[in-house]
């Protein structure tokens, strides 16, 4: 079996619903839960035996230990992390307990498990860290796109975490040869996207009529990516990347922000007319007739990173892997999924989930 820590969150859910869609390999599947943790994005698995859910933290020594004893992994696949970089500027300290500390312990413990094993399990075990490429820092308009020898330079509480971690599970592989490896991957959307993030947040204050926020002049370009890529880029890796290697995983989709959310709007006009909602500009009272209306520019992030790029030659070359979606069919794939699931929005929108993980655990640790 695979241990997948963060299998809650959106990009681990959907690693773990394709997974369990493409094999009969089991996946134990740790979260604690936090606020961008969503048991509901995994409902279709309930009562798939492949698959079990353990609620507790990637911070708690104990827990890991026994979960690799009981469980001898094959392999760990690690999205365990606080994730959201306007949360690390009001917030940093969780970033790095969970993205640095957390690390560090779940390292500690696969090393414990893995110098337990002998022969061929030992030779098979892959520790596979994912991360992003904020870590290489932001880019001028002519640079060249971020390659994996790119030298880091992290901007946010949130990539500076994201950078730590990445040399904690490096040095592992150097220093004690254990078998790692790390994806830096782009910006991600699609299904199950906590709607804190760009693009569902855009989705989401579209139609109830509110204001559409665009950080500064709305000219940043990040290089998107359709999760179910991402999550095939990954499973490629673990299959046949070359341990203490890292890999680029991207989609080659650069878009400044305003354009983005011009997109977002030009498809739900498409999709989910206003008129036919009688969705109504929060501000103004008015009628809205075409949601791009919403668009209000607002103050910027501090320290915003101006442009993201990713090289993925790498992983194409060496190991075969391309992106299946173009961003045309994946964003239009995005916004019909959050149309037909209202009720996942709602839930995770008035905190009806989290109400229910405080009625199923209790609190306290399963
Ligand atoms: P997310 O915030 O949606 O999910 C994170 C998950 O981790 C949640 O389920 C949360 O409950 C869980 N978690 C948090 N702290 C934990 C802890 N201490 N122990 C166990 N579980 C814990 O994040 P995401 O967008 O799915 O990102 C997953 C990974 O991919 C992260 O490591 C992130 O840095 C990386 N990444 C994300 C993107 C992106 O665009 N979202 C891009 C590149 C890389
Ligand atoms: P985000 O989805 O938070 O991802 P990241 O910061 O990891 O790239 O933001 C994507 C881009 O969109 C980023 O340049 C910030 C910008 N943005 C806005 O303009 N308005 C918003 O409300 C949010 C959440 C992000």
């Amino acid at each position: 079996m695979i241990l997948v820590t963060g299998g809650a969150g959106f990009i681990g859910s959907n690693f773990v619903l394709q997974w369990c869609n493409n094999g009969d390999e089991p996946v134990l599947n740790l979260d604690a839960l936090t606020y961008a943790g969503n048991l509901a994005n995994l409902q279709s698995l309930v009562g798939n035996t492949q698959h079990r859910f353990v609620h507790g933290s990637i911070c708690d020594s104990q827990l890991l230990a026994k979960l690799f004893a009981e469980h001898q992994p094959r392999a760990v696949v690690h999205f365990a992390a606080e994730s959201h970089v306007d949360r690390s500027i009001t917030g940093p300290e969780a970033f790095v307990e969970t993205n640095v500390v957390g690390t560090f312990r779940l390292l500690e413990a696969a090393r414990t498990y893995w110098n337990s094993l002998e022969g061929a399990k030992k030779n098979a075990f892959r520790f596979l860290h994912v991360s992003t490429d904020e870590v290489y820092g932001t880019l001028e308009p002519n640079d060249p796109a971020f390659t994996e020898t790119t030298p880091y330079a992290p901007n946010s509480p949130y990539s500076a975490s994201k950078a730590a971690s990445d040399h904690l599970v490096r040095s592992y592989f150097h220093t004690y040869g254990m078998p790692v490896l790390t994806t830096n991957c782009s910006n991600n959307y699609g299904p199950f996207h906590f709607p804190e993030k760009l693009i569902p947040l855009m989705i989401v204050n579209a139609l109830a009529g509110k204001a559409l926020p665009v950080y500064g002049d709305g000219q940043q370009i990040r290089d998107w990516l359709y999760v179910e890529d991402h999550c095939s880029g990954i499973r490629r890796v673990l299959e046949a990347g070359t341990c203490g290697e890292t890999y680029n995983i991207g989609g080659w989709n650069e878009k400044a922000n305003i354009d983005i959310v011009n997109t977002v709007c030009s498809l739900l006009d498409e999709l989910a007319p206003p008129a036919s909602r009688q969705v109504i500009h929060q501000q103004t009272g008015k009628k809205v007739e075409h949601y791009a209306e919403l668009v209000t520019y607002v103050t910027d992030r501090p320290g915003h990173d101006r442009r993201y790029a990713i090289d993925a030659r790498k992983i194409e070359r060496e190991l075969g892997w391309k992106p299946a979606e173009t961003f045309d069919t994946g964003i239009r794939k995005t916004v019909a999924w959050y149309l037909a699931n209202q009720d996942w929005v709602k839930d995770v929108i008035n905190g009806s989930y989290r109400d229910w993980v405080t009625q199923q655990y209790g609190g306290e640790k399963a």
